[in-house]
């Protein structure tokens, strides 16, 4: 059985950025009801016992691919977050000079992460991964998708369902993800880069 991941910071510790509000239904309300739907389907089936990634990399599309997914999309983005007050508001290390090799620079990374966020047709996630020689790569994922499906490690991600930012942003998405990288724990980013590492 899976439960619903605790946050690691109070519901209005996002704020501005993300409200309390949003805080609540995504995580209270969008989160649990996907963690409630795969404990009913999980029963009997060949999945029962498995670890939520390999159920995701494993089941075909369909009820249990979709809330596997959900759940290792949003506790891999709940627990990317920090209060702005505390966050780094860049990568250091292996991880930033690895982003400007690859982009030029930090500010040249974001607008293309923005800009592929912005570009998801309908509901989905846009994420930063690594792959098996460990070069970034930024992905655009639909619906309930995860980069493990295609072999890559995923290290940050931006929902771009609107529940993640409707109640706060209404229609602006672009405006969204711009002010989500004042969030961002690059310490967490960076432990899930050196995890593939190892
Ligand atoms: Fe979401």
């Amino acid at each position: 059985m899976f439960t619903l991941i605790a946050l690691p910071y109070t519901p209005e510790a996002l704020e501005p950025v993300i409200s309390a509000q949003t805080i609540a239904f995504h995580h209270g309300k969008h989160l649990l009801a996907y963690v409630d739907n795969l404990n009913k389907l999980l029963p009997g089936s060949e999945y029962e016992g498995m670890a939520l990634e390999e159920i995701v990399r494993k089941a075909p599309a369909g009820a249990v691919f979709n809330n596997a997914g959900q759940i290792l999309n949003h506790n891999l983005y709940f627990m990317q977050f920090k209060p702005a007050s505390e966050a780094a508001q860049r990568p250091e290390g292996v991880l930033a000079a690895q982003i400007e090799k690859q982009w030029g620079s930090f500010e040249a990374f974001k607008a293309d992460f923005e800009a592929k966020g912005v570009g998801v047709f309908g509901s989905g996630w846009v994420w930063l991964s690594a792959d098996a020689d460990g070069n970034l790569v930024i992905t655009q994922e639909t619906n309930a998708a995860n980069p493990v499906v295609k072999g890559l490690r995923p290290l940050l991600t931006f929902d771009v369902w609107e529940h993640a930012y409707y109640l706060d942003y209404q229609n602006r998405r672009a405006a969204h993800l711009a002010a989500l990288w004042q969030i961002v724990d690059w310490k967490v980013v960076e432990e899930r880069r050196l995890k593939c590492e190892g």
